[in-house]
């Protein structure tokens, strides 16, 4: 497909690109927040995988193995507006955090702040550490859906090692004040940790204007590349500083040196990555990457206020609570609703042909830039008749 270079990502573009995901042939699919679908690109990028590995064997690593793995470094950076040499890569999001948790003597700085709704395995890196004296203070949510930065007032002190959240909430879509809580961590001494996996993909991303530490993400979602590759942004200057007491032979500065005897890390994020990758995984990986690109994270983002914008006010129609910002500045690509019997409609719905989601007591919709209006209209169209016939 040739690059667009509208403003705005339209009904005709948005169908062009559903046409490239075979899996809307047999379900409207509004659920790219839990799983992005795959593409025919990923698909082709799979069997040139398939066919490396068959026609090299273990030269492939230097043919186009290692190669794909630095494409995909390469891409993760360009999307958060990182240099390569501060990006590396991880297994998965819960890797990702271990290793920048690793990174921490938690001495004199024995707490860390998280967010009482954040996605559980932040926190966990830290409950973990529990037994270490780390003491995990929460961020309360008056409304249910948001952290404003007053959210964190008397939290973050000389005491906190790490302030760890994630961009946007996988429970209610809503942005977090990342810019401001950058720094409120500063001013304490503290470093920050984000979680952007509902953010990169979604809505434009530039670590420095965020002014974090570190970042982490992955293409399991809306990235578009399936799951199993990750990546963690450190911030340049504080590469030299780190001391991860988790590692492995892929974060020593010289690993094809094979020296047992010393461990001598590199200047770059690579410090913190730990054993083989999974190399299929970057295959896929880039591809999403690349269509994310291509239609672009700015032109993404205003299409996903569009047609959250259409999920809201059918909701609203509909008398259907609404656990997300109601503006579409304040939210990424997921819409929560209090309806009757989530799971049980969630099932019915796929049934009739739509995948959607749910999480206690909630129902969440999560379109991409992909699904064209009438997906939605037909989607709420089914919800209202289901919902209908329930208590
Ligand atoms: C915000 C967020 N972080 C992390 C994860 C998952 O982490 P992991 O890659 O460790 O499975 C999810 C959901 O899959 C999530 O929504």
């Amino acid at each position: 497909m040739s690059q667009t270079v509208s403003a705005t990502i339209d009904e005709e573009d948005a169908a062009r690109y559903r046409a490239e995901f075979p899996i809307f042939e047999h379900t409207t699919y509004l659920n790219s927040c839990s799983l992005g679908p795959p593409s025919v690109r990923v698909f082709d990028a799979l069997d040139r995988y398939r066919e490396d590995w068959s026609r090299y064997g273990a030269p492939a690593w230097w043919l186009t193995w290692l190669p794909k793995l630095n494409e995909a470094r390469e891409r993760f950076a360009r999307l958060i507006g990182a240099g390569t040499h501060e990006v590396t890569i991880s297994h998965s999001i819960s890797s990702a955090l271990s290793s920048i948790a690793s990174t921490a003597a938690y001495n004199e700085r024995n707490a860390v702040v998280c967010a009482e709704l954040d996605f559980p395995t932040i926190p966990y890196q830290w409950l973990a550490k529990g037994r270490e004296g780390v003491n995990v203070r929460f961020a309360r949510s008056l409304d249910r859906v948001t952290f404003p930065v007053d959210s964190f007032s008397g939290l973050i002190d000389s005491r906190v090692s790490f302030v760890a959240v994630s961009h946007v909430l996988y429970n209610t879509g809503a942005i977090m004040p990342i810019p401001q809580l950058s720094e409120l961590a500063h001013a304490a001494g503290a470093r920050i940790v984000v979680d952007g996996y509902h953010a990169v993909g979604v809505l434009p991303v530039n670590v420095k204007d965020l002014g974090v530490d570190f970042y982490v993400g992955g293409t399991l979602k809306w990235l578009l590349g399936g799951p199993g590759l990750t990546f963690i942004y450190v911030r340049e200057e504080l590469i030299s500083q780190l001391q991860p007491s988790i590692t492995g032979w892929f974060s020593s500065a010289d690993q094809f040196a094979f020296d047992p005897l010393d461990l001598v890390w590199p200047d770059t994020a690579n410090r913190l990555e730990l054993g083989t990758p999974a190399v299929a995984t970057a295959y896929a990986g880039v591809e999403g990457m690349d269509m994310i690109l291509e239609a672009r994270p700015d032109r993404i983002y205003s299409r996903l206020k569009f047609l959250t914008d259409c999920v809201i006010t059918r909701a609203q129609r509909a008398g259907y609570g609404i656990r997300s910002p109601l503006l579409g500045d304040g939210r990424g690509g997921i819409v929560m609703l209090e309806i009757k019997q989530p799971q049980d409609s969630v099932a019915e719905l796929l049934r009739r042909g739509f995948t959607v989601d749910y999480r206690p007591g909630l129902l969440r919709v999560s379109p991409h830039f992909y699904n064209t209006r009438d997906d939605v209209e037909r989607c709420m169209d089914a919800l209202d008749e289901v919902q209908s016939g329930m208590s």
